[in-house]
């Protein structure tokens, strides 16, 4: 999983991390407004049916086809007239000849009349069928009046991305962090309920959940809410207990525990307040509470992560997914520029607890609420590195390397794994050593 921070995660490093098994979850360092804007990108990313279909008047220019072609790079437009009922499809292959008819040319005179349609809520499967008997690109989704509702195309129902995280209509899963303040106007409440279609899982984003109005914020959101809900960060056995003994969440959409404080590589928190619960501490810690009391959550052990071994420690100690900022930061798909320093291309990644990321406002309820001087994150750079895939195709053979040493076949298997302490001697003879050259 990619981190919510606003230096890792926005609409495309969702969308990416979607499409190739993972999962990212949105920051929180913006509006609700913004928040909305994101996963309606998200589930709107890849799924075999179009629902914002681009359609044009038979009466329209055959030129206006052609511009909106190009610029929403699509090669066809389902023709709806005055009454918005489907009354044919234009794609590239009509675009006429000669420049005068497409200057002049009304749609109506080129369109294709007879549309092969198919009905809403028809599966994949009838879907490739009709493409495939009639051999066309392009399947309006018409209902019994002759409304369109949707668009399939070919190329959206060829499975691409084998691996790619979706929900059951075949979208992608989208992850957002969220306060556990309860929000006051009745703006945001309802702008909360849109998000609420859209997001799969939200994540209670604070640095230590275990506060009181925290706690019971969650409770309330859980309540108003409907998608499922991660916990999080916390770093011990008691607090873990705390919170499936104690508490009266709402329990089948209670699924999973997010552990690790002040272990992430922009985190000051533990320098800063004394207080801190490092990755692997608290994934061992919390997966024994996890499985003494509630086996069905899941674990994820959240930031430290340093290189791909890191990954089937995580799972040894217990994990069941992990989620990195550091590795994901670096990448195309996150948000912001890649610049140059000393010669090395590079991104910016800044903890939410930095000064930078804290100024904005939003995020200032993910620490201890009123401090206002003291910051528990950095803000520096990363070496730029490339796409998210290459990133996860190194992290995922990492962790396949390791689970065949372990002897394991499968993630969960992994946690019966050993685990040792290896001490800073050991350390050292484990990383290359005595060499001449710098590396
Ligand atoms: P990595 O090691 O991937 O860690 O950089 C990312 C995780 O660190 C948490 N996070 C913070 N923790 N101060 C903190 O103490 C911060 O400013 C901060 N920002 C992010 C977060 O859990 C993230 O997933």
């Amino acid at each position: 999983m990619s981190s919510a921070m606003d230096t890792v995660t926005e609409e495309n490093m969702a969308i990416s991390m979607a499409l190739h098994g993972g999962l990212g979850v949105l920051h929180r360092n913006c509006s609700y407004e913004r928040q909305l804007e994101m996963c309606r990108i998200v589930k709107r990313a890849r799924s075999f049916v179009i629902d914002d279909v681009a359609t044009i008047n038979p009466n329209a220019k055959v030129s206006k086809a052609k511009f909106m072609m190009e610029n929403y790079n699509i090669s066809g437009i389902v023709v709806t007239n005055d009454e918005k009922k489907v009354c044919g499809i234009f794609t590239k292959r009509d675009i006429p000849f000669f420049e005068q008819d497409i200057k002049n040319g009304a749609i109506k005179d080129y369109m294709t009349k007879d549309v092969i349609s198919i009905k809403p809520g028809a599966s994949r499967e009838d879907a490739l069928k009709i493409l495939y008997e009639s051999r066309k690109e392009k399947l309006p989704i018409i209902d019994e009046n002759g409304f369109l509702k949707g668009l399939i195309t070919k190329k959206d129902l060829a499975p691409e991305f084998p691996l790619a995280s979706k929900d059951e209509e075949g979208h992608l899963l989208c992850g957002m962090a969220l306060s556990p303040k309860f929000p006051e106007s009745s703006q945001a409440k309802e702008i909360l309920k849109e998000i609420d279609n859209y997001v799969d899982i939200f994540f209670i984003d604070v640095a230590d959940f275990y506060k009181k109005d925290d706690i019971e914020g969650t409770i309330k959101l859980m309540k108003f809410l409907e998608s499922d809900f991660v916990l999080g960060n916390i770093g011990t056995y008691q607090a873990a207990e705390y919170l499936m003994t104690k508490v009266d969440f709402v329990e089948e959409r209670f699924i999973g525990l997010k552990v690790g404080m002040g272990s992430g590589s922009i985190c000051t928190t533990s320098q800063q307040t004394g207080v801190g619960a490092p990755t692997l501490f608290a994934t061992a810690q919390v997966a024994d509470a996890i499985q003494d009391y509630n086996p069905k959550l899941s674990l994820i052990a959240d930031g430290g992560f340093k290189n791909p071994g890191d990954l089937p420690k995580a799972f040894a100690a217990g994990a069941d997914l992990i989620m990195s900022g550091h590795f994901f930061a670096g990448t195309d798909e996150s948000p912001g520029f890649i610049d140059t320093i000393a010669g090395r291309k590079v991104k910016v990644y800044r903890g939410m607890g930095s000064k930078e990321a804290r100024t904005s406002g939003y995020i200032s309820d993910r620490y201890v609420e009123g401090s206002k001087m003291l910051t528990e994150g950095v803000s520096n750079y990363v070496p730029y590195v490339g796409d998210v895939l290459g990133v996860l195709a190194t992290l995922k053979e990492g962790l396949a390397n390791g689970m065949i040493y372990a002897g394991a076949e499968c993630i969960k298997e992994m946690k019966k794994a050993s685990l040792g302490i290896v001490s800073v001697v050991g350390q050292r003879e484990t990383a290359p050593h005595d060499l001449i050259g710098k590396f």
